[in-house]
């Protein structure tokens, strides 16, 4: 199975896309695309989350399209169903871990603290979400478990924006930085796909250079 990094290419941003409708998603994806994003999370939060990602997938074939906020093994199951094309969670437990490892797309767990990384690790997941990420000890805890974990990478979410990305993406063991603020609630009720794609552009660009 290939891996996260191997879907995300030279890709080091995770925009998150969160729609109330299946239209407003493929709109946000649609703007996000033209700033040169070919992967992007789709959270599962809101009753067109399902909807939203297999429209996006419909308008956009050659976008990687993952699902989010994944927490138990029957929102997995609709997720896979619905063509997740990487599943990404917020937390761990035993449980969920062990329903993760028959996934057939890439998984990455959401972990908050050493004890989460190791129980993933032993699980056999070595590319984790840092999640929330600035209240989790941010860039100086991913860099600690580097020492210890050398095999793990890790994709923070929570709290980043463009002014605190660089602190993680500067880390030898951090793959992308994930967030919202490339595609905040307000430019999403207002139509203003030219910011979002502002935003990702700007991001890629950063993060490239
Ligand atoms: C997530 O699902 O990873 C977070 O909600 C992203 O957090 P942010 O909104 O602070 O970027």
């Amino acid at each position: 199975m290939a891996s996260f990094k191997a879907l995300l290419g030279e890709q080091v941003l995770l925009p998150i896309i969160q729609a109330d409708t299946a239209a407003q998603g493929v709109a946000i994806a649609g703007a996000m695309q033209q700033a040169g994003i070919h992967l992007v999370e789709v959270v599962l939060r809101t009753e067109a989350s399902i909807a939203a990602m297999q429209a996006i997938k419909a308008a956009y074939p050659n976008m990687v399209v993952g699902a989010g906020t994944v927490t138990n093994a029957e929102i997995l199951k609709v997720a896979i169903a619905a063509g997740a094309d990487f599943i990404i969670t917020p937390a761990v437990s035993p449980n969920l871990l062990s329903q993760l490892c028959d996934c057939p797309v890439p998984v990455v767990p959401g972990v908050s603290n050493s004890a989460d990384v190791l129980l993933a690790i032993e699980h056999g997941f070595t590319e984790l979400k840092l999640f929330p990420a600035t209240l989790s000890g941010g860039a100086a805890f991913i860099k600690a478990m580097g020492a210890v974990f050398p095999q793990v990478s890790f994709c923070p979410t929570g709290g980043i924006s463009d002014k605190n990305k660089d602190e993680f993406l500067t880390l030898p063991n951090c793959l992308a930085v994930g967030g919202s603020w490339v595609a905040p609630s307000d430019w999403v009720e207002s139509a203003s796909w030219d910011k979002i794609t502002a935003a990702c552009a700007q991001a890629n660009q950063a993060l490239a250079g």
